[in-house]
């Protein structure tokens, strides 16, 4: 039997069937049944390690129309595009995943709209924006895996890959049932860093880890504790991690460190500033805290800062903030998405005045983050 699972972080799939091929090494070794007493059925986490390859979608970029109550939608032949296999295409990006036939009629001339012209008049169908789609090829990836679940995807725009290395790097193995995680002496990451521009999402991101994982998190602002901190820091970073070491259920804990380089700026060697040395305090503390508690299997942490060279880099080593993920300001993929998020409410009530036109404003907000004003 595996006594351990390791936790590499070279590629998500390959870490992925790495792990559940420890798995079922286990549960055929195993004479009790691992019980599934986790959200995510084992089964689903057992399907995504048959994935042999990693299937890139050709992506179609075409208008899509939709009907007046945003219930039918329907696109273009595709461009220099072979659909002659393809039975139905999906368009990726909008409110879920829609399904809708393709057609494939060579007869049909490029860049004209798939359904006749007839059908069209009849489910009254508008050009709303142009839209990526491609064919419906079974596709099983960690993140769908999860939304189908959580449905993230309608919170937060644009962040797949980013899910990708979060869930397949860092998250997942909390998933597993509790009995496979003891019986291999499995031990989780630790410690996330999630940094970036303001805006791009951070505070969001981690909250939603939050509810994917199904606990309540403590909040820690950086900014407001250095003061608070002030004399007891030693008292209050214990208290941070005692309620996780002390839970007899060993659930698990979440502190969500916001702003982490205001408490944890690279240490200096000047002791003469009060604050400096109230920071260095606290960054000694946070560090031996950290270190104890490799022990703890029930205690993550996320932090989030702006430039992760303001930080101190001792906390960045691995059984620390171990993984460190970039959040890029949304390209126009993205925002997009984003917008869809904010646009869903008002177009499904017919609120969206038809002449906004989403085009222009994914043009005109290039460079721009939700802390953009
Ligand atoms: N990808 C996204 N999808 C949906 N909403 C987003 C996305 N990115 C940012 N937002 C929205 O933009 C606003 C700012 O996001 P948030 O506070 O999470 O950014 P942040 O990265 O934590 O910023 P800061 O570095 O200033 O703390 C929020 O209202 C958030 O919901
Ligand atoms: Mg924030």
């Amino acid at each position: 039997m595996a006594s351990s699972v390791k936790l590499c972080t070279v590629d998500t799939i390959t870490y992925y069937k790495e792990a559940i091929s420890q798995l079922n090494t286990v549960i055929e070794h195993s004479d009790t049944p691992i019980v599934q007493d986790d959200e995510i059925p084992m089964i689903e986490l057992l399907k995504i390690s048959q994935i042999k390859s990693v299937k890139r979608f050709t992506v179609i970029n075409s208008p899509l129309y939709y009907d007046e109550d945003v219930t039918n939608y329907a696109t273009v032949n595709g461009i220099n595009i072979d659909l002659s296999e393809t039975k139905y295409l999906a368009i990726t990006k909008r409110h879920g995943k829609f399904k809708f036939e393709a057609v494939t009629d060579i007869r049909v001339p490029k860049n004209t709209i798939g359904l006749n012209s007839r059908q069209r008049k009849r489910d009254r169908l508008k050009l709303y924006h142009t839209y990526n789609v491609k064919p419906s090829v079974k596709q099983h990836s960690i993140v769908d895996l999860f939304d189908q679940k959580y449905s993230f995807r309608a919170k937060i725009g644009g962040e797949d890959k980013m899910f990708e290395k979060i869930f397949g790097e860092a998250l997942l193995s909390r998933f597993y049932p509790k009995n496979f995680v003891q019986r291999t002496n499995m031990k989780h990451v630790k410690g996330i860093l999630l940094y970036g521009v303001p805006g791009t999402g951070k505070t969001l991101i981690a909250r939603t880890m939050s509810e994917i994982l199904s606990v309540l998190p403590k909040v820690i602002n950086g900014p407001e504790i250095l003061s608070k901190m002030l004399g007891n820091s030693k008292a209050k970073i214990r208290q941070l991690f005692d309620e996780a070491k002390s839970d007899p259920d060993g659930n698990l804990h979440l502190l969500i460190f916001e702003e982490i380089d205001a408490v944890c700026k690279r240490r200096s060697g000047d002791e003469a500033n009060v604050h400096d040395s109230v920071e260095n305090n606290i960054t000694s503390q946070l560090l031996c805290k950290m270190d104890g508690w490799h022990q703890l299997n029930n205690l993550l942490i996320i932090a989030t800062i702006n430039r992760p060279n303001a930080i101190d880099p001792a906390l960045l080593r691995p059984g620390r903030l171990e993984i460190h993920i970039k959040i890029e300001p949304p390209n126009d993929e993205a925002r997009l998405s984003i917008f869809d998020i904010y646009t869903k409410s008002l177009l499904q009530n017919n609120l969206l005045h038809h002449d906004v036109n989403l085009d222009r404003i994914i043009h005109q907000t290039q460079g721009w983050t939700g802390g953009t004003y």
